[in-house]
């Protein structure tokens, strides 16, 4: 039977490999050959496949109870891994507003939002416009869409929804601005308050972004001041600072939040994937108690809410997934392996010429792909260079995560290198010799001319 005779792929014209088993940081095919998740599917195992803690919850859970609906039950697995999230979230974002992934964490953002300025000012506040970033990625709904920026993801869809402002990225490599950091004095940051002044504050709800660049550009860590300096911004024209830490969150990049390297709190945090490490779909938004209590204050409803919002069996996976990252202190391993895999990955450019640059925080990490090094000149999008190195490393069984169209919207490879938070130092080695081996093969073949 073909995979196409009944579902809809995500492309027909790929061919993929059947997922028949998965063990720790390990997936096996329908030939029993054995795959290192490299990138924890897409920054979501991040405990590793088949741990019992989690499965015999959520296998609990169904027998007690499956399902309750929100807007007439509480549950008690909710309430339990709403606990063991505050437990860790920066700040005072103490509570939790559940949803079923990340481009419903990000519209319940947005929402929650636009809905405080109303619940404050009254029902006449202009304030709804969030200020986001290019080659940025929130979702793929049509409202998460109008405020991300990755153009490939865009374009088709573009005419269909209204647009919110942007702002560019810290992207230091192929600075915007053609200037170099520190003398730039993080002139990308302080964009943020002339956008903001342009467009008039009265009109703008939030910032939003993520704290270290996922799939658009492929683990674009920021410098140092630039979120203390967005944050400040935020503050002094009374906009919310809403953090997408759908991929960095829950210990990637070797912290509970990314937010946590620059000790910055957003009002609101939204987060997913590894939330439940991929058992279960789950996502939730943490909100700050200056939110909270203007909601708590004023009409005392969030106008907003799904079907699944705030289930039991995400709960019940959520509180056990969670639990396990702090008893097996898992955000000091991502720390650890995090510099194992860095100090490997650095020294690529040495070796492998299509290497433009090495970047990313924790196990987040993330290569460039040039066609020439000395002027960073990317490779033409017809020469499917990231698809290349992805493909010599599944050869070898290893699994990476390809982006691109970074450089104009249309060039531009990467690759993000992020295996689950409890890899080993022997797991890391392996990861390296396979890349390194998959990255020569590639580069060899994309020499030659097209
Ligand atoms: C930063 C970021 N935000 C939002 C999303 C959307 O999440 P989902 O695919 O769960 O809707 C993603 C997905 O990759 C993401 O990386």
């Amino acid at each position: 039977m073909r995979s196409d005779d009944f579902v809809f792929p995500r492309n027909f014209k790929e061919e993929k490999p059947l997922a028949v088993r998965a063990e720790g940081a390990y997936i096996f095919d329908e030939q029993g050959k054995r795959y290192i998740d490299g990138c924890s599917g897409a920054l979501i195992s991040s405990i590793g496949h088949g741990v019992s803690e989690v499965t015999d919850a959520i296998s609990a859970q169904l027998k007690t109870l499956s399902f309750a609906h929100p807007s007439r039950w509480r549950n008690m697995a909710v309430e339990e891994a709403a606990e063991e999230i505050a437990e860790i979230t920066p700040g005072d974002l103490n509570h939790v507003w559940f949803v079923s992934g990340g481009s419903e964490a990000i519209e319940s953002a947005v929402k929650m939002a636009r809905q405080f300025f109303l619940e404050r000012d009254g029902s006449a506040s202009p304030r709804h416009l969030v200020i986001a970033r290019w080659n940025s990625y929130h979702g793929s709904t049509l409202g998460t869409m109008a405020i991300g920026g990755s153009m490939p993801r865009r374009r088709f869809f573009s005419p269909m929804f209204k647009e919110h402002p942007k702002i560019e990225t810290h992207y230091c490599y192929r600075c915007p601005y053609g200037l170099e950091y520190p003398g730039c004095g993080v002139r990308c940051a302080h964009d943020l308050e002339r956008e903001i002044k342009r467009i008039g504050a009265q009109y703008v709800a939030a910032f939003m972004a993520e704290p270290v660049v996922g799939s658009t550009v492929g683990a674009l860590n920021p410098p140092d001041e630039y979120w203390p300096i967005i944050r400040e911004i935020c503050d002094r024209y009374d906009v919310l600072l809403i953090a997408d830490e759908v991929m960095t969150g829950f210990g990637r990049t070797g912290k509970a939040f990314a937010v946590d390297h620059w000790n910055v709190v957003p009002d609101i945090i939204a987060a997913a994937k590894a939330m439940a490490a991929g058992y279960i779909p789950t996502g939730g938004i943490f909100v700050s108690e200056r939110i909270v209590d203007t909601f708590r204050k004023g009409s005392g409803a969030f106008m907003h809410g799904h079907t699944y919002n705030g289930n039991p069996i995400s709960g019940a996976a959520t509180a056990a997934t969670v639990r396990y990252m702090k008893k097996h202190r898992l955000f000091d391993n991502a720390a650890l392996m995090g510099d194992l895999l860095a100090s490997g990955m650095e020294e690529l450019p040495a070796s492998v010429p299509i290497v433009g640059q090495v970047r990313g925080l924790g196990l987040m990490r993330g290569v460039e792909l040039v066609a020439d090094r000395q002027s960073r000149t990317p490779f033409p999008k017809s020469a499917k260079a990231a698809a290349a190195v992805t493909s010599e490393c599944m050869k070898r069984g290893l699994i990476v995560y390809p982006g691109g169209g970074m450089v104009d919207g249309v060039d531009g490879d990467n690759f993000m290198v992020a295996p689950p938070l409890n890899i080993t130092e022997e797991q890391v080695k392996e990861i390296m010799s396979i890349l390194q081996e998959s990255l020569m093969a590639a580069s060899a073949a994309l020499a030659k001319p097209l």
